[in-house]
């Protein structure tokens, strides 16, 4: 760690995962490291075929000195994906993933919805460039926090119970968060979304609190939306979003809606952010283990959300760079099949990494 350091170099974690995570983390270091950004990359093997082994998740998950030494030694940590069949209590993804999100308290994950090209664009009565806005979900509470009581297993009186915890602070800071991405952007508009017609005492909490921020910060336009109606919004007139900011589960189902009006969940990029702290990178997809060892997953996603990781560790020369290649491949179409292309993942990274090197 101090060579890499002396050298000026950030230090990253590598954490390629499970599936498909693999092949496109390679993927997406060769495009990092044609952009000649000042990285020293460590890979770790944590996954499903490690914990098969040995049964380790993340070493020093219990004690949380594993997610101690990343905050200490790396300036990011950049994953593929976590899940497998061959685990399905899913607790290597529980311990890794979400041990992340929790443990290092990365409270907001930014997903943006950005449709490159026309050609990715799956709505007839709207433009790509009208596809553009930025999904803030809260990261480290609501159903994630697995709580809850299980009673009465196999009898007419079973219950089971998934708690749904809200804090003042843990809402607070993600809302506030979302107006100051929208000033840092130049977005002008911040939209709350919420079930608060049903979950009175949970969303009640998110009403109160989203008014008091948005009062911080009279140069942004705020408003609230169900997320039925947004959803449905979202698909009939896209262009309308700037800024939505909502808690951890609708967060995780609108992403996936937001991963269709960029062309699928193979162009969706995503930030684990704590301002101030080591954060974390992940695509927003997962594993695909069907598409698994095949060279047929799509990198882009993973590629972008290296962009990110860049424009968040001050590169941004580097990670513009990064951008205007993926650009690239998609108009020239020289990408993979989901998005209408002819090559495998190598290729389509390749193709990336040649344009950045020459950029
Ligand atoms: P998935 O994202 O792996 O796949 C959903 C669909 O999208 C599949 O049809 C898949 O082929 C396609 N897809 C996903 N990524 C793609 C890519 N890069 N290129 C082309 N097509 C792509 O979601 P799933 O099937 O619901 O879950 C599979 C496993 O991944 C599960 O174990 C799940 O828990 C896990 N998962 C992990 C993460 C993560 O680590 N961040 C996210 C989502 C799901
Ligand atoms: C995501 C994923 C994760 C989530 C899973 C794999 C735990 O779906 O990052 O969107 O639910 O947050
Ligand atoms: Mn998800």
């Amino acid at each position: 760690m101090g060579r890499a350091a002396e050298q000026g170099k950030k230090r990253i974690a590598v954490v390629p995962g499970d599936g498909i995570g693999k092949e496109v983390i390679a993927a997406a270091l060769e495009v990092l490291r044609a952009s000649d950004a000042p990285l020293a990359f460590t890979e770790f093997d944590w996954g499903a075929d490690r914990y098969l082994k040995d049964g380790t998740t993340l070493p020093g998950y219990a004690d949380e000195s594993g997610f101690r030494t990343l905050e200490r030694d790396f300036a990011a940590v950049f994953v593929g994906a976590l899940g497998d069949p061959r685990v399905p209590s899913n607790v290597h993804a529980k311990e890794i993933l979400l041990g992340m999100r929790f443990k290092m308290d990365l409270y907001a994950n930014v997903r943006p919805v950005k449709c490159l090209d026309e050609s990715l664009n799956p709505l007839k009565h709207a433009k790509a460039g009208e596809i553009d806005f930025v999904i803030v979900r809260e990261n480290t509470e609501g159903l994630y926090v697995d709580r809850g009581s299980h009673t009465g297993e196999g009898t007419p009186q079973e219950m089971a119970i998934q708690e749904d915890v809200n804090t003042r602070k843990g809402v607070e800071r993600v809302v506030r968060y979302a107006f100051e991405l929208a000033v840092r952007h130049g977005r002008k508009k911040v939209l709350m979304t919420d079930k608060s017609n049903v979950m009175t005492i949970a969303h009640g909490l998110w009403q109160r609190v989203f008014k008091s921020v948005a009062a911080e910060f009279p140069q942004v336009t705020a408003s609230h939306m169900y997320v039925d109606a947004l959803c449905m919004q979202m698909v009939r007139d896209p262009k309308q979003f700037d800024v939505i900011v909502t808690n951890n589960m609708f967060g995780d189902i609108i992403t996936d809606l937001g991963a269709a009006l960029q062309g699928g969940l193979g162009m969706a990029a995503s930030a684990n952010v704590h301002p101030g702290k080591t954060s974390m990178f992940e695509p927003v997809h997962g594993s695909a283990p069907p598409l698994a060892g095949k060279d047929q997953a799509n990198p882009i996603g993973a590629i972008a959300t290296a962009a990110m990781m860049l424009a968040h560790l001050g590169l941004a020369k580097e990670s513009e760079k990064i951008d205007r290649a993926i650009l690239e491949a998609v108009r020239q179409k020289k990408t993979t099949a989901d998005v209408g292309g002819a090559l495998g993942t190598k290729a389509s990274a390749a193709f990336i990494a040649e344009q950045v090197a020459r950029d």
